[in-house]
């Protein structure tokens, strides 16, 4: 059989998709709740193309070709499409990339990952990383008087900002660090990063007991930063924050162990539905409509295997550092 993809003609199998005939002309089409070999049903609609046969728009990863299709992966319908439905997603997406002390600082320091570092006393690693950052790190942030990272420290908005100026100070004059040759972590990159508003009362008595780390941080910024699929659409798609507001009650950063190194994080989950379909008997969805939340019962912790992050496309699933 014959259909056409963007003006070219090309021969396919009934089997076939249409994201795999796209992928196999070198096409371009974002997918979310997709994943090459495994179970899956569609349902973000971010991987939605056109079939000027008949003015039809599809979702790619689930649609079969027909005889005489005229597809179109790239006209303005088709791309105002998929930036809606990824508005969609993020508008019940209450979860945030980047951490905003890190975002302001302006010499470029991650100071999520500085205290991080602190909270699991890694004073050799923080150290190594500080001197990379900065020329004179004995100065460290003696030099950037306005502190802008503490102005705008979440923890703020809990009880009181994290002091990080001291803790930069302390860990730059922590003893030498011991030799590593592993690669220092690469400097942030100007992505989308989604917007958090201000924590509701509940949250804030959570945020109060379950950050009870040396530093007092709430490790706001994202593990999936650098591999999130969602953040990496919205930013080729240029959304700078979601058009229709955000939705979600979920808390922000409740997370649940899983099993070993594995985390789960709701707040951050498009309910695509992955881990669902390709675990036996694992996660499950709760609920329907609005309201339908993926949980994991606990007698159900075995069957579910650390493996499954790499298939989540957002930082709902992750592995802890
Ligand atoms: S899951 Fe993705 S979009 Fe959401 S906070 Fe993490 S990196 Fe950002
Ligand atoms: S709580 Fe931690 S990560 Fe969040 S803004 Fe404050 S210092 Fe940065
Ligand atoms: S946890 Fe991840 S893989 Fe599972 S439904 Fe949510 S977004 Fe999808
Ligand atoms: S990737 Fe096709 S509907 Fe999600």
């Amino acid at each position: 059989m014959k259909i056409t993809i963007d003006n070219i003609e090309v021969e396919v199998q009934e089997q076939e998709t249409l994201l795999q005939i796209a992928h196999r002309l070198g096409k371009k089409i974002p997918s979310m709740c997709f994943a090459e070999g495994k179970e899956h049903k569609p349902s973000c609609m971010v991987c939605m193309v056109k079939n000027a046969a008949n003015g039809q728009m599809i979702p790619s990863c689930s649609t079969h070709p027909t005889e005489g299709m005229q597809i179109v992966t790239d006209s303005e319908d088709v791309l105002d499409l998929r930036r809606m439905s990824l508005e969609l997603l993020l508008s019940d997406h209450r979860a945030d990339c980047e951490a905003p002390c890190t975002t302001v600082c302006p010499k470029g320091l991650n100071i999520e990952r500085v205290l991080w570092y602190y909270d699991t006393n890694r004073y050799s690693e923080a150290k190594r990383y500080i001197a990379a950052v900065f020329d004179l790190p004995n100065i460290g942030c003696d030099d950037c008087p306005k502190s802008p990272c503490e102005k705008v420290c979440r923890r703020g908005m809990v009880d009181q900002h994290v002091e990080i100026r001291e803790i930069v100070r302390k860990m730059s004059q922590a003893p030498d660090p011991e030799p590593d040759d592993r690669p220092l972590p690469t400097g942030k990159a100007k992505m989308f990063t989604s917007k958090l508003g201000h924590f509701s009362a509940k949250e804030k008595e959570w945020l109060k007991v379950s950050t009870d780390v040396p530093s007092g941080c709430l490790h706001c910024a994202c593990a999936a930063q650098e591999v999130c699929k969602l953040r990496k659409y919205a930013d080729e798609c240029g959304i700078k924050s979601p058009r229709y507001g955000v939705s979600s009650d979920l808390p922000f950063k409740v997370k649940k162990h899983v099993i070993g190194r594995l985390w789960f994080e709701p707040a951050k989950c498009i309910r695509c539905g992955l881990c669902v379909y390709n675990t036996n008997d694992g996660f499950t969805f709760k609920g329907r409509g609005f309201g339908m939340q993926v949980v994991i019962p606990d007698e159900s912790r075995s069957h579910v295997s650390e493996e499954i992050a790499n298939l989540c496309p957002t930082g709902a699933l992750y592995l802890e550092d």
